[in-house]
C-alpha cells in the first residue's frame, strides 16, 4: 500500500520561527521527528527556541541581502541539504498601519524587502538544494506565507498587501516554472492569527475571534504531507 512520506528526518527550514506561526511551526514539526532550522532576528529569542525544540537558529534578517547566503549556508549545512522551505517572516511596512498617501517610500520598501524580495532571494540561494531534494526522490516543496490581504484591498494595508500580492503571483508563476526542477511552490493564507503581528496591526482586535497560531500551523503541516510525493519505500539513505 501506498503511504505519504512522514515527516522523520524531513528537512524543514523556517523564517520567522520565534514567534506566532512560525514558532508554531517549528514546535510541531521538530515534534514529528523533521529536521528544522529556522531564521529571526532577536538572538535571545532564537537561542530560546532552539534550546527548546531542539532546531538550529540562525540569527539574520531576510530583509538584508548580505544575510541571505549565510543563511542558507547555515540550513544546507546544518540539515545537510533541504527538502521545505516555509519563507514565514514579514513585514507590515508601515506600523500604526497607513493610507498608501501617508507611507513613506521607505516604508513600502521595507515590506517589499522583507515580504517579497526576501523570500525571492533565499529561495534562489535554497534553490539548487531544493532540486537535489527533488532529484533523490525525497520531494522539494517551498511555502510563502500570504494573505487575504494579497487579494481584498484593504485601506490602510496597502504596502503589506503589495507585497504579499506580488509574493503570491511570484509564487504561481514560479511553480510553473520550477516543475522541471521537480520543486512545487506553493502560496498559502493562514487566516487571521491572534501573533504579536496582529495585535501589532490591529491593537484592538477582539482576540476571541483570532485563530490560534497552533492551529493554522498544523493545518499548512497538512497541506506539506499532501504536496509531498507519495512513495512505497524511502529513498536510498533513508530520510535521515
Ligand atoms: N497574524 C495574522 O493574522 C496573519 C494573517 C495572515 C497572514 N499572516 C502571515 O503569517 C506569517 C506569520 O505571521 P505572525 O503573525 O506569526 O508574525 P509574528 O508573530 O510577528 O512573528 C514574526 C516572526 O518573524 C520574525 N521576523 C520578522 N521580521 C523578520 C526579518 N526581517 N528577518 C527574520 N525574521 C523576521 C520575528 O522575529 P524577530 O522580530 O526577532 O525577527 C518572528 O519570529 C507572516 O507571513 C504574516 O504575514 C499573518
Amino acid at each position: 500500500m501506498q503511504t505519504n512520506i512522514d515527516f522523520q528526518g524531513l528537512r524543514v527550514a523556517v523564517t520567522g520561527g520565534t514567534s506566532g506561526l512560525g514558532l508554531a511551526l517549528v514546535r510541531q514539526l521538530t515534534g514529528k521527528g523533521a529536521r528544522v532550522a529556522f531564521v529571526a532576528r532577536t538572538a535571545a529569542n532564537v537561542e530560546r527556541v532552539a534550546a527548546e525544540t531542539g532546531a538550529h537558529g540562525i540569527v539574520a534578517d531576510i530583509g538584508k541581502k548580505d544575510d541571505i547566503y549565510p543563511i542558507a549556508m547555515q540550513v544546507t549545512a546544518n540539515l545537510e541539504g533541504v527538502d521545505v522551505l516555509i519563507n514565514n517572516a514579514s513585514s507590515l511596512g508601515p506600523v500604526p498601519l497607513a493610507l498608501l498617501a501617508d507611507t513613506e517610500c521607505e516604508e513600502l520598501e521595507a515590506a517589499l524587502a522583507v515580504n517579497l524580495l526576501g523570500a525571492f532571494r533565499l529561495t534562489k540561494a535554497l534553490f539548487g538544494a531544493l532540486a537535489a531534494s527533488a532529484r533523490e526522490g525525497r520531494g522539494a516543496l517551498v511555502i510563502n506565507i500570504s494573505s487575504d490581504a494579497a487579494v481584498n484591498a484593504y485601506p490602510d494595508w496597502g504596502a503589506y498587501g503589495a507585497s504579499k500580492a506580488a509574493l503570491s503571483h511570484l509564487t504561481a508563476i514560479w511553480d510553473e516554472e520550477a516543475k522541471p526542477d521537480g520543486i512545487r511552490l506553493l502560496a498559502l493564507d493562514p487566516g487571521d492569527m491572534d501573533t504579536p503581528l496582529h495585535a501589532l496591526a490591529l491593537p484592538d482586535a477582539d482576540r476571541s475571534s483570532l485563530k490560534a497560531p497552533e492551529l493554522a500551523a498544523a493545518e499548512i503541516i497538512k497541506k506539506i504531507l499532501n504536496a509531498l510525493p507519495v512513495r512505497t519505500a524511502l529513498p536510498a539513505g533513508g530520510l535521515a
